[in-house]
């Protein structure tokens, strides 16, 4: 069966980035699949989040987030990450299988150790989490944006690894990167990134938006200058929002010269054109946080039921099952 899973830390804004690179991929690849699950990786925001009452406010503001840009919670998975005990299990299973030089590679880690921040062991275990995230669900293809790329590789490592020591027993998964999900680059042209501080919020008000807009940067060119697009990350952004149609028409605009604020307007049209309606779904979705806990309940349940039969399988394979244990887990999980 092809199972696609993925997931989005609430450790901040949802930025027009979540969107792009994988709200819109995610929701688009769940039509491909069998079977899609969706999750807020509430546990995982834990390594950098210390408030709890933002904490709580960014939970309901990425599920009401998830369902105003078109998740259907009734046809896929859609539930919090710490309404899954079987994660943590299954992580404390596959940290004992992962290599500590792999973790001592990841990416983000890295970036920490070089930063000089202080590093919590969170942190550095972090992509066990996600492993076990994955693997719990048999997911063969996890659609995410580029920087979590490596996250996903160490995923499959890690189920190579125990399937050479134990068996065929996890499915391997696949990142997916798709043409939409680029990097999408943030105010400063960095990549868009909570920790930058360069993000454009999703849910902005139109003209919070418009000014941030406004604050991305461009080069020095005069304004009537014919402009190449590719370079510029406000025709990649536009092309992002925009209708084939709309996109060459500003093609056209650029190599006519067109001044760096009339592109700034035209991106910011489009994403208000494309966003309005999404934001008016938002916060009605928002304002009911016990609708939006029901639903994320009833994905839970549904959700431990899978969790719960690959458990069962992995207990077995390393020799912990509890006698009788596999054989009534597997009846809840059918
Ligand atoms: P997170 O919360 O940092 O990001 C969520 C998703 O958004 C993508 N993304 C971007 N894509 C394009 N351009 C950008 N500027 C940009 N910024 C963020 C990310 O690639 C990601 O797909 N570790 C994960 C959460 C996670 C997870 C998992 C994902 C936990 N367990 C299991 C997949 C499967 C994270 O921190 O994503």
């Amino acid at each position: 069966m092809k199972v696609s899973l993925t997931g989005i830390k609430p450790s901040g804004t949802v930025h027009i980035g979540n969107y792009l690179g994988a709200i819109v991929p995610a929701i688009e690849l769940a039509r491909r699949f069998e079977r899609s699950l969706y999750f807020i990786a509430d546990e995982h925001a834990l390594t950098s989040v210390e408030d709890p009452a933002k904490l709580h406010a960014q939970i309901y503001d990425l599920a009401a987030t998830w369902l105003a840009c078109g998740l259907d919670p009734e046809r896929t998975f859609f539930y919090r990450q710490s309404a899954i005990p079987e994660v943590f299990e299954l992580a404390w299973i596959l940290g004992c299988v992962a290599p500590k030089g792999l973790l001592d590679r990841a990416h983000a880690y890295k970036a920490a150790l070089a930063a000089g921040e202080a590093i919590n062991v969170g942190v550095y275990t972090y992509p066990v989490l996600m492993a076990a995230d994955i693997l719990l669900f048999d997911t063969t293809v996890v659609p995410v944006g580029k920087d979590q790329k490596q996250h996903v590789e160490i995923a499959r490592d890690v189920a190579e690894k125990f399937n050479r020591l134990y068996g065929d027993v996890l499915a391997l998964p696949e990142p997916e990167i798709g043409d939409q999900s680029m990097t999408v680059p943030g105010l400063d042209g960095r990549k868009m990134s909570k920790s930058y501080d360069n993000v454009i919020p999703l849910w902005a008000p139109a003209a919070q938006r418009r000014k941030l807009v406004m604050r991305i940067k461009t080069n020095s060119q005069a304004p009537a200058e014919p402009k190449d697009t590719e370079s510029s990350e406000i025709f990649q952004l536009y092309r992002l929002f925009a209708t084939p149609q709309q996109t060459a028409q500003l093609e056209r605009r650029y190599a006519a010269g067109i001044g760096w604020a009339d592109a700034k307007t035209a991106l910011a049209d489009v994403m208000e054109e494309r966003l309005a309606p999404l934001r008016a779904r938002y916060e009605a979705l928002r304002a009911d946080e016990a609708a939006l806990d029901r639903v994320l309940e009833q994905g839970a349940q549904r959700a431990r039921a899978i969790a719960r039969a690959t458990l069962a399988r992995v207990r077995a394979a390393v020799g912990i099952a509890t006698p009788g244990a596999s054989a009534a887990q597997r009846e809840t999980a059918t």
